[in-house]
């Protein structure tokens, strides 16, 4: 049974407690435990009208995740907080956390009361991850608000691709706590993003980032990871259709895509790993 414990009400922020099929608070605020196991922490007028990823981009990511294309950045993220895990009784965060791929690959290996939390403002992500991992709790909620969970509450948090609201982290992190931040490195996918005109990559990305953490989060290690895809179809098109890429082409760029065959490309991540500051 996936954990509750530092889960907080989104309207009065006290603790939030399961209570047969559905999560409350003390105040009686009541939020639905979804069949397939996920929790929509998102509250009324705070709902955005975008909704996250797609389903079609989700699928997409899901099939070409599981293909093991990127098991080499999975097998690192899981290298570096086994590195720092805090041993029993530890929690993990996974904001943004899409279909759930890298926090399913993390969970095998963290030991029995572990608690694992994956949270996207995308319904249908949650709900995709909840199914295929139960072992982990998935909640819907926005990074750019208040996030559900308890100050100072969580031992490892893992970023990945996805937005971040620092001081909100440095709310939730233990004292000591980590913070994995992934984000594409400048020659992520280089070949292709010339061949089909894909969207830049920014430049000057880590430096904003560590620039953004200062005073909450000080970076302790980097590690950029450069490998080789060669892609078939239908893979090549899946790598493009999981990232905003894919909607932003021209209707010809998408058929020149589709009717390449297969196309070898490099994939470069930068994992950032960062502890909570001493306040
Ligand atoms: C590029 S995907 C990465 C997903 C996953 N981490 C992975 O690498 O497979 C970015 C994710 O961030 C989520 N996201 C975007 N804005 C968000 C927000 N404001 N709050 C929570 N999640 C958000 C999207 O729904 C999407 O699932
Ligand atoms: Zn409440």
């Amino acid at each position: 049974m996936p954990c509750v414990r530092p889960l907080t009400c989104p309207i009065c922020h006290q603790p939030l407690k399961k209570v047969e099929g559905s999560l409350r608070c003390n105040q009686n605020h009541v939020f639905d435990i979804a069949r397939e196991g996920y929790v929509n922490l998102m509250t009324g007028h705070k709902r955005p009208k975008i909704q996250g990823d797609d389903k079609v981009m989700l699928a997409a990511r899901r099939r070409f995740l599981g293909k093991g294309y990127y098991q080499p950045l999975s097998d690192a993220i899981n290298e570096i907080v086994l590195a720092h895990f805090p041993g029993q009784n530890g929690v993990v965060l996974d904001i943004g956390c899409g279909e759930g791929h890298y926090l399913g690959q993390l969970r095998p290996h963290l030991p029995a009361g572990t608690c694992t939390f994956g949270l996207d403002f995308a319904k249908d992500a949650a709900r995709l991850a909840a199914k295929r991992y139960p072992a982990s709790r998935f909640v819907v909620s926005d990074v750019n608000g208040r996030i559900p969970f308890a100050d100072q509450s969580i031992h490892i948090m893992l970023n990945i691709f996805a937005p971040r609201n620092p001081a909100e982290f440095a709310r939730v992190a233990v004292p000591g706590g980590r913070l994995l931040i992934v984000i594409p490195g400048p020659n992520h996918l280089r070949q292709l993003r010339e061949e089909l005109d894909l969207l830049d990559i920014e430049a000057e990305k880590q430096p904003r980032i560590v620039a953004q953490m200062a005073g909450l989060f000080t970076l302790q290690e980097t590690q950029s990871l450069t490998f080789e895809l060669d892609l078939p179809q239908p893979d090549l098109t899946d790598l493009v259709k999981m990232t905003p890429n894919y909607w932003h082409m021209t209707p010809t760029k998408q058929a020149q895509l589709q009717a390449m065959p297969h196309f070898q490309t490099s994939a470069h991540f930068q994992i950032l790993a960062f502890i909570k500051a001493k306040g």
